[in-house]
């Protein structure tokens, strides 16, 4: 199971020793009770036990039949309809599946997240020879940037494999009921999977939203789900501060931003969490930036990072802490080398692994970086499997809304997104 080592000595160096458990506690209160902002849209408290055997079997028969014709699978989608699925996809992928010949699962790239005109032109060209299914998501079904992007796919797959292939090959997740895509969807008879009312896009990852993608890509969703399970067990079954470690790490947040440290970054030392550190900004962005209120949520991938932004870090502005991911066990096994001429210097490392190094430069920095003010928050993941991830997800996801109480905002609206729509719709004459 993951930890916290919130370091919560070193970073109360810089606050107030004696910060009250009340705050907190009373967010979880109206949390669990489900009696706080947004209250109807917290569907996704209970997703771990309300997912239901029968979905999980009908999203792994779809992806079992997706991938029996598709070598590629395009998954159509923006913001919450696509971050969980690549933050799990890409967190526990071989880096390089891309090119290695054979794989035993479809290559699973995404589409509908821009509107980048090289890159979907680029996507079309690999579609041009390879075989492919689409998914296409999204919860509103009116979202510009998919709702393009589906656009093209569907006419590249039809001429491609003629109307009725076509409409085997591609799979809709969106509202029960309403929106353009439900209603393309039942008029083209596509396979559909419901994302559920009370369910918002950033917190839709345990939903086929997430499930769905994952499995083509040859994962296991029950582990995900069972970790997210053992996570929530755990909250549930805590209702202290001292105990509970999603309370313990928003608490310690918000004494930091109420100590004027208005920037979290997110670090991870493993590059394959980049992604996972995408969806972490997207959730807590979109769920705390509001009523000119919330931690700005940053991310870097370190040691490479610290050869851009460490100089910042450590020296520039002291308005940030950082929440470090850190792996302790990886899957692989990498010895540095002896060398007899030793031209490089570096026979003092031999026999130990890449990782054994990796975990001393990050204990480096996390000293140098508390020597600099940098306040630290350490979240220990044992290893980045299925179960890890699922249970970190639901940290993350109670965590976040916890987060949203303390700030006295819904965590689960996005208001401001509409602000960009409406003038990009007015300047192009949209009716
Ligand atoms: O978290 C959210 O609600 C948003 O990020 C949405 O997921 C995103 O805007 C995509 O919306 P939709 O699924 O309606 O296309």
């Amino acid at each position: 199971m993951i930890t916290t080592k919130l370091s919560i000595a070193e970073a109360q160096y810089f606050l107030p020793l004696t910060a009250p458990a009340a705050p907190v506690e009373k967010a979880y209160q109206e949390l669990v009770s489900k009696t706080g902002k947004g209250n109807d849209f917290l569907g996704w408290l209970d997703l771990p036990e309300t997912v239901s055997t029968d979905l999980i079997a009908e999203i792994n028969s779809t992806a079992k039949s997706l991938a029996a014709t598709a070598e590629v699978i395009v998954v159509v989608g923006i913001g919450g309809s696509y971050l969980g699925a690549r933050a799990v996809i890409e967190a526990l992928q071989h880096p390089f599946k891309a090119l290695l010949p054979h794989n035993k699962t479809p290559l699973v790239l995404f589409a509908g997240n821009s509107m980048g005109e090289d890159y979907h032109k680029g996507l079309m060209d690999l579609l041009d020879i390879k075989d492919y299914a689409v998914i296409v998501i999204s919860k509103s079904g009116t979202t510009t940037e998919p709702a393009i992007a589906f656009r093209i796919l569907k006419e590249h797959c039809e001429k491609k494999y003629g109307k009725l292939e076509a409409q085997k090959r591609i799979v809709a997740i969106t509202d029960e009921k309403k929106g353009a895509l439900k209603k393309l969807a039942t008029e083209e008879n596509y396979r559909t999977f419901v994302i559920p009312d009370d369910v918002g896009g950033r917190y839709s990852v345990l939903t086929p939203v997430g499930l769905l993608p994952i499995a083509c890509a040859g994962f296991n969703i029950e582990k995900l789900i069972a970790g997210a399970k053992k996570m929530r067990n755990h909250l549930l079954q805590h209702p202290h501060l001292s105990e509970n470690i999603a309370m313990q790490y928003a608490h310690t947040r918000f004494l930091l931003y109420k100590e004027d440290k208005k920037l979290e970054l997110v670090v991870a030392y493993e590059p394959q969490l980049f992604f996972f550190i995408e969806w972490f900004k997207q959730l807590f962005g979109e769920s705390d930036g509001k009523a000119g209120k919330g931690i700005f949520p940053a991310g870097a991938v370190f040691s490479t990072d610290l050869h851009s932004l460490g100089q910042y870090i450590q020296e520039g502005e002291r308005h940030l802490f950082e929440t470090v991911l850190s792996v302790e066990k990886v899957a692989s096994h990498l010895p540095i080398p002896f060398d007899h001429n030793d031209l490089d210097g570096l026979n003092y490392l031999q026999q130990k692994s890449m990782h054994e190094i990796n975990l001393t430069a990050e204990e480096g920095t996390r000293l140098a970086h508390l020597a600099g003010e940098v306040p630290n928050i350490r979240i220990v993941i044992p290893e980045i499997s299925e179960e890890i991830l699922g249970e970190l997800i639901y940290f993350f996801e109670f965590s976040c809304a916890l987060g949203g109480y303390l700030l006295n905002i819904n965590p689960f609206d996005q208001p401001g997104v509409e602000a960009y729509k409406s003038n990009m719709f007015r300047l192009l004459g949209k009716k």
